[in-house]
């Protein structure tokens, strides 16, 4: 739903725009004053912010210069009672996108939003093929040099790390398995179970496509992901294992409201970190009184990189092996192949990205991974 954030101080005009705007399904909020209106803008992304020219504290074109500078994209449009050549003139050299004068009917700032909206999705659209024809032709071009790396791969260890990830979803499998025979006599549960047991066999096939096409490899494609999305759906494959091992999760995503960022990278490959990392948690709480995981996303200040923060309870990791830990083969778990940290670091940087670890012996490990994030506008 569009949100608009109005700022108007006389009181019958902004209750009146607000109950006009609500009811043609826009979603609203308000301020009084140009204070006000920055501090809310701040707070919360609005799509549009209609702003009227005189406040009483600030005026209504430095409010909107103001709340531009954090969110370029906004849709600003400036009512105003006393318009005149001069405000009009820096209203335009503002962009703003539109400017109402008073008396103002609710159809009249209606077809302003619409006009304004249908502007910035096609401007937003031209902007999203702008950057697929970019990513093909990265794909394209970085194939035809791996092409030429094709002879000096080592194809074995493309195999033994595409095993490794069929590990993953065989451990949900197991997950779901066990927990639909302890919930027989539950048909929705046993539902859920089969359907969750059908998502990480899919994911197994998924990974035979890749390791039959190994003698023909290609870097897999990079792509626009959504990488809340995918976290999400990561997570949801862990979810049965997770109540089996008596794990709680604590999922903080609103840090991190951004429809407009993408990472360029791939799906599948991504979606490898998130699970390694979960695995390891839950695995490394086996022995802990407590246990729980928790996950956040955030953007740093700069707004250029996704900072991914994933923390457990669990039993810690040495000084010493903190170093080895992202080294292919290496593990101290008597099931372990050792090749899940090494995968991650492989797909972070293949992201241009980092990875940081920090933990407690006892008390737990925290990854942080970086990613940088592009604008889709
Ligand atoms: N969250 C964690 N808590 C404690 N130790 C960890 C954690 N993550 C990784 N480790 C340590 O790092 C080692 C390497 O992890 P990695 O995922 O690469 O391999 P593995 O988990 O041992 O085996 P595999 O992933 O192949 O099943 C682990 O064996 C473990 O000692
Ligand atoms: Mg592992």
């Amino acid at each position: 739903m569009t949100q608009i954030l109005i700022i108007e101080d006389e009181s019958s005009i902004r209750k009146a725009l607000s109950l006009g705007l609500d009811s043609k399904k826009y979603q609203i909020d308000t301020a009084e004053n140009g204070k006000d209106g920055i501090q809310k803008a701040t707070n919360k992304k609005y799509d549009v912010i209609l702003s009227d020219l005189c406040l009483p504290d600030i005026n209504g074109l430095e409010v909107i210069k103001t709340i531009k500078a954090c969110s370029p994209d906004i849709i600003s449009i400036v009512i105003t009672g006393n318009g005149n050549i001069e405000s009009t003139k820096s209203a335009i050299r503002l962009e703003v996108n539109d400017y109402l004068e008073k008396p103002l009917s609710i159809n009249k700032v209606h077809d302003s939003l619409q006009k304004a909206l249908k502007q910035r999705d096609y401007k937003r659209n031209k902007q999203r093929r702008k950057i697929i024809e970019i990513v093909e032709s990265y794909n394209k071009n970085s194939n035809k040099s791996m092409e030429n790396k094709l002879t000096k791969r080592n194809s074995n260890e493309d195999v033994s790390m595409l095993v490794h990830q069929i590990n993953n979803p065989l451990c949900c499998i197991n997950g779901s398995a066990e927990l639909g025979m302890l919930n027989l006599d539950d048909k929705d549960a046993i539902i859920k179970f089969f359907k969750d047991i059908l998502t990480a066999a899919k994911k197994i096939n998924h990974i035979n496509r890749e390791l039959l096409s190994l003698n023909k490899y290609e870097e897999r494609p990079k792509e626009v992901v959504d990488i809340k999305t995918l976290l999400i759906s990561s997570i949801k494959m862990f979810e049965d294992l997770m109540t089996i091992k008596k794990v709680s999760l604590k999922i903080d995503l609103n840090q991190y409201d951004e429809d407009e960022k993408f990472v360029l990278g791939n799906k599948f490959d991504i979606e490898q970190i998130f699970k390694n990392l979960i695995l390891n948690s839950i695995e490394s709480m086996e022995e802990s009184v407590e246990k729980w995981i928790k996950i956040k996303l955030e953007l740093d200040r700069e707004g250029t990189k996704i900072l991914i923060h994933i923390q457990d309870s669990g039993s810690g990791i040495t000084a010493d092996n903190i170093d080895k830990c992202f080294n292919k083969y290496f593990t101290t778990k008597s099931h372990g192949t050792g090749l899940g940290l090494s995968v991650v670091k492989r797909v972070v940087d293949n992201c241009y990205g980092s990875i940081n670890v920090t933990s407690t012996i006892g008390k737990g490990t925290l990854f942080t991974i970086q990613l940088p994030v592009y604008n889709l506008i």
